[in-house]
Parts: structure tokens; sequence; C-alpha cells
């Protein structure tokens, strides 16, 4: 018997198709994702991903006892801070993206933003009293002011 002889390698017609699709989903999710630079979430989303669940948190923190506890606070209001970041371009959704052009939407957005600065001052401080007073004064108002002009119902 012959053993030196290699079996040539077969066109294996369904490897082939999988690596087509493999390629072309790919191709797709780059396609989906655009570049960095343009926004990747839609205004909604970065509400439900990002602003509700850490408002949530800092207006929830009470009766805080460890460091543990403050630095979820603090990780709260760094997370509101990237929600004003990704806001300051508009959102993904369709005409969101000329949000960002509008001075109200910036003053807003800024707002929302120097709470959650003044939030990480509290936390700072260990200060309690301070972070019930931003959370309800500074934090909370801009997202009224916002919606208020912004969300249509
Ligand atoms: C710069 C403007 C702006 C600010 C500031 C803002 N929001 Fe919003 N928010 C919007 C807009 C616009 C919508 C409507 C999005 C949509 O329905 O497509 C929205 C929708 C929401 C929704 C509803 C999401 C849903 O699934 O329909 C929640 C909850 C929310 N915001 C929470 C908040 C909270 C809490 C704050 C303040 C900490 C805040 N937002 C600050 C613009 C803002």
């Amino acid at each position: 018997m012959n053993t030196s002889h290699m079996a040539r390698p077969s066109y294996n017609p369904i490897v082939t198709k999988a690596l087509v699709l493999a390629l072309a989903i790919t191709a797709s999710i780059e396609i989906c994702a655009g570049t960095a630079s343009q926004p990747a979430l839609t205004v909604k989303q970065i509400m439900n991903v990002l602003v509700t669940p850490t408002t949530s948190k800092i207006w929830g923190a009470t009766d805080l006892k460890t460091d543990t506890e403050w630095l979820q606070v603090e990780h709260a209001a760094l997370g509101v801070m990237a929600a004003g970041n990704l806001l300051s371009s508009g959102g993904a959704g369709p005409g969101e993206t000329e949000l960002a052009a509008q001075a109200d939407w910036q003053t807003f957005n800024n707002r929302m933003i120097a709470a959650a600065r003044q939030i990480l001052e509290a936390v700072a401080a260990k200060d309690e009293e301070a972070l019930f007073a931003v959370g309800n004064n500074a934090l909370y108002p801009p997202c009224e002011s916002c919606h208020q002009k912004y969300q249509k119902r």
C-alpha cells in the first residue's frame, strides 16, 4: 500500500458556506458599529443602560457605612458623567445627532454632568446630607427640564 500518497485537500461546501457567513457577519457588525466617534447608542438606550441604574444607585443611597458602599455611589456618579459625555454628541437614533447642536440640550446635559461632579465631592467628604441635597436639588432638575423639552410622548 502506498502510504506516502497524501489525500488532496477536498473542497468542502459546508465549511466554505460557514466561512462566507462568518465573514459576512463580521463585515455587517463593523458597518453597524460605525466609528468610535459616532454615537453608538440611542438616547433611550443611554437613559436605560446608564442614566437610570446609576441615578437609582445615587438616589437610593442612604445609611452608607462601608467604603465599598461609598465607592459604589462614586462609580454611579462617574457613570452619569459617562452618560453625559455620550449625550453631548446626541444619540444614534434618527435625528438624534442634531440634538447636540441645540443649546438647551447641551445646557441640560451640562447641568447633569455638573451635578454628578457635586456628587463626587459629597462622596469624597463622605457627607450623606450633601449627597441627598445634591441628588434632589442638582441632579434631578436637569432630567425634568430636558424631558419637558425633548421627550416625545
Ligand atoms: C440632555 C437631555 C436629557 C437629560 C439631561 C436626561 N434625559 Fe432622560 N431622556 C431624554 C430623552 C430625549 C428621552 C426620550 C428618549 C426616547 O424616547 O427616544 C429620555 C428618556 C428617559 C427615560 C425613559 C426611557 C424609556 O425607555 O422610554 C428615562 C427613565 C430617563 N430619560 C431618565 C432620566 C434621568 C433619571 C435623568 C436625570 C438624571 C435624565 N433622564 C436626564 C433626554 C434627557
